[in-house]
């Protein structure tokens, strides 16, 4: 019985087409799916599309459509974006799927019957682009919403509430029994922070708007659109549809940016609990990647369309940068120097000068025939340690560091070839030792970097001379040193990563 290993990424709004922010979630979640492969974990990656709600019905009716029509063009682009990105997502859930309507119902029902969703009046100020409600101490001067810095709405209205105020010492009690269930500590302290601070009741139904899913007793209010969409992880996988599919996944690990941490890490668990469901198993919150200093948003206009990028770097060397270039859970900056500077000093200057100063010495020395690796090799040490900062990396949902271990053999062999300078050499078993060592260290660097760089290492692989494919690899035995067989052919071909 291998583990079961659910990850999810937020589900985006459709009002507009996928940009690097979502990118930025979607590619780190891609990564840690493809490491837990490679760990031999039975995974399943979920991602897809939020499609009710205020602020899609809004876009909609500006672009001439109606939300269905809108929704459907839309969501192809954000699918269409992933393929293009080597996203290996297994499932991908639109909102207004079936499947996800029948589970959202069940889900209702389970809070209501469970006595904690009631009809009551609420009036407030309403952020459309958050769909939420602020207090008046949680607005910026001039009644501005903290998050999109723009006017929050008045609205008065007759809906049912979900009794979050009732589960402060429930949530408070499971978090305190899960230590670390939230990463990096300093965002489950924000989570925290709120249930602490005291809960509000929050409206789940609406009656001023006829696009999103009828409460199954009492059909002209439709579900709030946060409840909708956070019962997307468990309708994907079967609550309401098939129980024993359900059973076998949940609970699932999510990313999410730090601007949803309320609606995940606080009225996500009390829903679950309400409903007798368990509460998620882990929660990874990222910072911001900010565009001069600001969140690149729709809202904001300020956004960066990644597949612009990927014609500059390739697919591989936007994922890297997008992993490498910033500490998840802090905020970081998009410049595309930043991302020029790791493409020229990481792939082209590092990974693909390896590559290619291995193959040729191989080529001219070796006869084109790489050769087996020292049992005893100087690099064994270097590598058995990029395997441990490589693992321990990604266990932690810090892709930076994880990456940084990893190239620490890639520097570490560098170095070594410096040092032995084997194309000055004669050949012989000296140059075959250091050359087998060399190829020994590309071999387990293309299973660690696979994650980051999927297409690249599987080329790697092959012009190493090894069969199959990377991804098949099992860790963390096919990282122990020796494995390289030796007396397999090495190609030189083009440069992995020609400089920019
Ligand atoms: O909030 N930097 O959808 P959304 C980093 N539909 N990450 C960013 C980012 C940026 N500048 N901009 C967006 C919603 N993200 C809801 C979610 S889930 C049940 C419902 C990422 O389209 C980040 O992960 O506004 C953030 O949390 C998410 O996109 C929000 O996407
Ligand atoms: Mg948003």
């Amino acid at each position: 019985m291998t583990s079961p290993y659910y990850l999810t990424t937020p589900i985006y709004y459709v009002n507009a087409k996928p940009h690097l922010g979502h990118a930025y979630t979607t590619i780190i979640g891609d990564a840690l799916a493809r490491w837990h492969r490679l760990l031999g974990e039975d995974v399943h990656y979920l991602t897809g599309t939020d499609e009710h709600g205020l602020k899609i019905q809004q876009a909609a009716d500006a672009a001439g459509k109606t939300p269905q029509q809108f929704t459907d063009e839309i969501a192809p682009q954000f699918q269409e974006a992933w393929r293009r990105l080597g996203i290996s997502n297994d499932d991908f859930i639109r909102t207004t799927e079936a499947r996800h309507k029948v589970g959202v119902q069940q889900l209702l029902q389970a809070c209501y019957d469970a006595g904690d969703i009631e009809l009551d009046v609420y009036a407030g100020k309403y952020c459309v682009a958050c769909e939420e409600y602020y207090s008046d101490e949680e607005l910026l001067e001039g009644d501005l919403c903290p998050i999109h810095k723009r006017t929050v709405e008045y609205f008065e209205e007759e809906n049912y509430f979900f009794r979050l105020s009732r589960f402060q010492d429930r949530l408070l009690d499971w978090y305190a029994a899960h230590p670390g269930a939230i990463v990096p500590e300093f965002r489950g302290n924000e989570a925290l922070g709120l249930i602490r601070g005291g809960l509000r009741d929050f409206s789940v139904s609406r009656t001023s708007l006829q696009w999103g899913i009828p409460l199954p007793w009492d059909p002209k209010h439709v579900a709030y659109v946060w409840f909708d969409a956070l019962a997307n992880y468990i309708t994907a996988v079967g609550y309401g549809t098939d129980q024993e599919r359900f059973e076998q996944w949940w609970p699932a690990r999510h990313l999410i940016g730090k601007d949803i941490i309320r609606h995940h890490c606080v009225y996500w668990p009390a829903m679950l609990l309400s409903a007798g469901i368990e509460p998620p198993a882990g929660w990874a919150v990222g910072g911001w990647l900010l565009v001069g200093g600001e969140k690149m948003s729709k809202t904001s206009g300020n956004v960066v369309n990644p597949l612009d990028l990927i014609d500059d770097v390739g697919v591989d060397g936007f994922r890297y940068y997008v992993l490498a270039d910033t500490t998840y859970g802090h905020d970081g900056d998009f410049t595309y120097e930043g991302l020029i500077g790791r493409y020229n000093s990481d792939l082209a200057n590092n990974l693909g000068n390896l590559l290619s100063r291995v193959a040729t010495v191989v080529g001219k020395k070796c006869d084109g025939v790489g050769p087996a690796p020292r049992t005893d090799s100087p690099l064994a040490e270097a590598a058995a340690s990029a395997w441990e900062g490589t693992a321990t990396g990604w266990a932690e949902v810090q892709p930076n560091r994880a990456l940084e271990a990893t190239w620490s053999l890639i520097r570490a062999t560098n170095a070594y070839l410096e040092a032995n300078e084997p194309w000055k050499a004669e050949p012989g078993a000296e140059v075959d030792a250091v050359m087998g060592d060399a190829l020994e260290a590309l071999r387990i660097v293309a299973i660690l970097a696979s994650p980051a760089l999927p297409s690249t290492c599987q080329t790697v692989w092959e012009r190493i001379g090894l069969p199959g494919r990377v991804s098949d690899q099992r860790l963390p035995d096919a990282a122990a040193w020796g494995a390289y067989p030796g007396g397999v052919s090495v190609v030189k071909g083009d440069p992995l990563f020609p400089r920019k």
